[in-house]
């Protein structure tokens, strides 16, 4: 089973997710600078009758980055090709993608920081001047083929822009980093989402998953429907605040949202470790943790609460991190 808090994207996500999608800009919910910015480009790129410049999209996973993606396709009138840049893994592969796109396509590239070097370096000039060079090895001797391509859109997604190269960062015009939403934010999410599935929920419900969804969309609309499998399971048509508290109680998710696997990495950190700066790989071997996973999608919420602060000789456990687990300093003397 998928894991419930994990923001990590599961193949039925990606179907949920469709219907419960915004198409339009403007039902887009939070990030409201960015969308700000955004709505001005669209619309001047629209007026112009040109493809919107590259987008590169960045931030921690679960925050609307395929969402937002989707959105821009749908404002510009174009088609979107969605791809994993792992799974191009030659430069032909790269090449059979962009010859199949038409004029203002969206391609989507899901973290683009993990696309192989060759292919990248084919990427430059198809985003800077929509032309596809690719060198072709022929009985011993070689040359470049140069292929035009239509005038598309790259939109790209990055957990760790500084893992990014800067040529193909410098190649994105529009640049967009997402951050963690707002109780308020989550909230009305949770309540369009209550709305898709014709499911009434109470406010108070809406608030508490809120404070539980580590300001992250995809984990408010997971925890939504597993609540709503609880309600059903009772034959409530509505999903009512005392069901709610049950349900977060028997998915054994905590009053911060945290759940087994924050709860090891804060143990280990101020027992194993005794709050010492520790490496994460350290911190990922003594959890059984891939030290990336935690890095990408758990920290980053530790952080952002202040219950661990990642110093250049490692990560260390905050006061707020102890009074949390009911731990204190002294005990560990003993
Ligand atoms: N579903 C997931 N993210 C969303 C967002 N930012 N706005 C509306 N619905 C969403």
């Amino acid at each position: 089973m998928s894991r419930l808090l994990d923001a990590k994207k599961e193949p039925e996500d990606v179907k949920e997710e469709l219907s419960l999608r915004p198409t339009r800009l403007s039902e887009y919910i939070g990030q409201s600078q960015g969308k700000k910015n955004l709505e001005v480009f669209l619309g001047a790129a629209k007026k112009r009758n040109e493809p919107l410049d590259h987008v590169l999209l960045y931030g921690p996973p679960g925050l609307g980055k395929t969402t937002l993606a989707y959105v821009i396709a749908n404002e510009m009138g174009g088609k979107i090709r969605l791809v994993n840049g792992p799974s191009i893994e030659k430069t032909g592969d790269l090449a059979a993608i962009l010859s199949e796109l038409e004029p203002g396509d969206i391609l989507f590239i899901d973290e683009i920081h993990r696309l192989p070097r060759a292919v990248e370096e084919v990427l430059y000039g198809a985003m800077e001047d929509f032309t596809l060079s690719i060198l072709i090895n022929q009985n011993g001797s070689s040359h470049v083929l140069n292929m035009p391509l239509p005038p598309f859109t790259l939109v790209g997604a990055t957990t760790r822009s500084g893992d990014l190269s800067s040529p193909l960062r410098a190649r994105f015009g529009i640049s967009m980093k997402l951050d963690f939403y707002s109780e308020q934010e989550i909230s009305e999410i949770l309540r369009r989402t209550s709305k898709v599935y014709a499911t009434p929920i109470e406010e108070g419900a809406v608030e508490l998953i809120a404070k539980r969804s580590r300001g992250t969309p995809r984990i408010a609309n997971r925890l939504f429907k597993r609540i709503r499998d609880f309600a059903s399971f009772h034959e409530e048509p509505k999903i009512t605040l005392g069901r709610c508290k049950e349900s977060l109680e028997a998915l054994k998710i905590d009053e911060l949202g945290l759940d087994d696997v924050d709860i090891r990495y804060l143990t280990a950190l101020i027992e194993r470790f005794q709050g010492r700066p520790t490496g994460l790989e350290s911190i990922a071997s003594a959890i059984g943790e891939e030290a990336s996973n935690l890095e990408d999608v758990y920290e980053p919420y530790l952080v952002m609460i202040g219950l661990i602060d990642r110093t250049p000789r490692g990560r260390v456990p905050t006061e707020k991190a102890y009074s949390h687990l009911k731990k204190s300093h002294q005990s560990l003397l003993f």
